[in-house]
């Protein structure tokens, strides 16, 4: 049965990209076909290495391609090349900052997992630690007491941990000096600390932001590439007028909100199984609701959470099949798919009009 290069495309413009709700032609994400007598070898891009939705785009590819086969084998590559995004930074394809009102909500907790959630979906993911006031991220990461070293190109190299890269602002700042910083000197700070540090290819650099909505996270934000932001909170409402000052700053800024965390939103009882509102009943999805903010889930209060994050084992590597690493799974997964949809939409209005890869110069 004869096979021609058109037939395969007819058949690939029924499949959709869930996140993009466009279908693999028009978004431009075959990437290569070779038919022969034989086989039939197609090469489709995924939008990005976590999407949470390689098998299904797997089983639909080879569902819509397989009347088309006769006796050819089919052999389907599955390829994470996503676009730049908006990244200013070289090499960095997204970066997303993780902030909140409120200190003490569990924003470290919640940026170290996803990052660690976002690696294990097959991303490379950089975690930079900007809050200048707590940084935390090197004791969650087991890097407390580790002096960062400087390469032949004069540049920071980045400490690896549980398969992903890591810089703390607290490395390079002691405490006490960093408190009397002002907003601006903050800014600029991190801005050169940024640019200073050996990454690698990156297609997520997370920052943990310090708290509040003052001139120091402003100064930082305006400093730093953000594409994209996620904001935490936890189920007391006053949690969320202060979550919500965020939101406005992160509006302000220009910085597209992905979303909201809600974290320590209950305690599930290891006793009896039982589910306790500890902070009374959560509102968090209703005001979000009524915010037009995306809700990305809730977080349980855990109690091997804490001593596991002091001793250095993140709770999504301290119990990767756990109950806490299913759900960060699923919220960087809604991550994931929010910034490749933000990014496909940004290269599209500078492409005017062109598909995911049609602007990309082919590398
Ligand atoms: N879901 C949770 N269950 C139990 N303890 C948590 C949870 N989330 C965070 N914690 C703990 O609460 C404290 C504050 O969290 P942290 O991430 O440092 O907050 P923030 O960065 O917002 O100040 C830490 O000791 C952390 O281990
Ligand atoms: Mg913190």
């Amino acid at each position: 049965m004869p096979l021609s290069h058109d037939d395969v495309m007819e058949a690939l413009l029924t499949v959709t990209e869930p996140d993009l709700g466009q279908d693999l032609v028009s978004a431009k994400l075959v990437r290569d076909m070779d038919i022969s007598d034989e086989a039939l070898a197609v090469t489709i891009a995924l939008t990005t290495p976590a999407t949470p939705h390689k098998e299904r785009i797997r089983a639909l590819v080879e569902g819509a391609l397989r009347p088309l086969l006769g006796r050819r084998k089919l052999y389907l590559t599955l390829q994470a090349d996503a676009p730049q995004g908006r990244s200013k930074l070289p090499n960095v394809r997204h970066v997303l900052g993780v902030g909140a009102g409120k200190g003490g909500v569990g924003k470290s907790t919640v940026a170290v997992n996803i990052a660690l959630s976002l690696a294990k979906a097959g991303a490379k993911v950089g975690l930079l630690d900007a809050d200048v006031y707590g940084p935390s991220v090197p004791i969650m990461l087991g890097l407390k007491g580790h002096k960062p070293v400087v390469n032949a190109d004069r540049k920071i190299v980045a400490f690896e941990a549980h398969g992903i890269r890591c810089i703390s602002m607290g490395f390079l700042v002691g405490e006490d000096t960093a408190v009397a910083w002002r907003g601006p000197m903050v800014g600029r700070a991190v801005q050169q600390f940024v640019e200073d540090v050996d990454w690698g290819p990156l297609d997520y650099l997370i920052v943990d932001l310090p708290p509040g909505t003052g001139d120091v996270i402003l100064s930082l934000c305006q400093a730093l590439p953000l594409t994209g932001a996620v904001v935490v909170s936890t189920p007391q409402d006053v949690a969320f007028a202060d979550v919500l000052r965020a939101v406005k700053m992160f509006g302000m800024l220009k910085v597209d909100v992905i979303g909201l965390v809600e974290n320590m939103s209950y305690f599930r009882c290891p006793d009896n199984g039982k589910d306790y509102n500890i902070f009374g009943p959560s509102h968090s999805e209703d005001h979000c609701k009524a915010q037009e903010l995306e809700f990305l889930g809730q977080l349980p209060i855990d109690l091997a959470l804490s001593a596991n994050a002091d001793a250095g084992r993140p709770i999504v590597a301290a119990e990767p099949d756990g109950m806490l690493a299913e759900k960060y799974r699923q919220i960087a997964g809604r991550v994931a798919s929010k910034l490749a949809v933000l990014a496909f939409a940004a290269e599209k209005t500078e492409a005017g009009g062109e598909g995911f890869f049609g602007a990309r110069p082919s590398a």
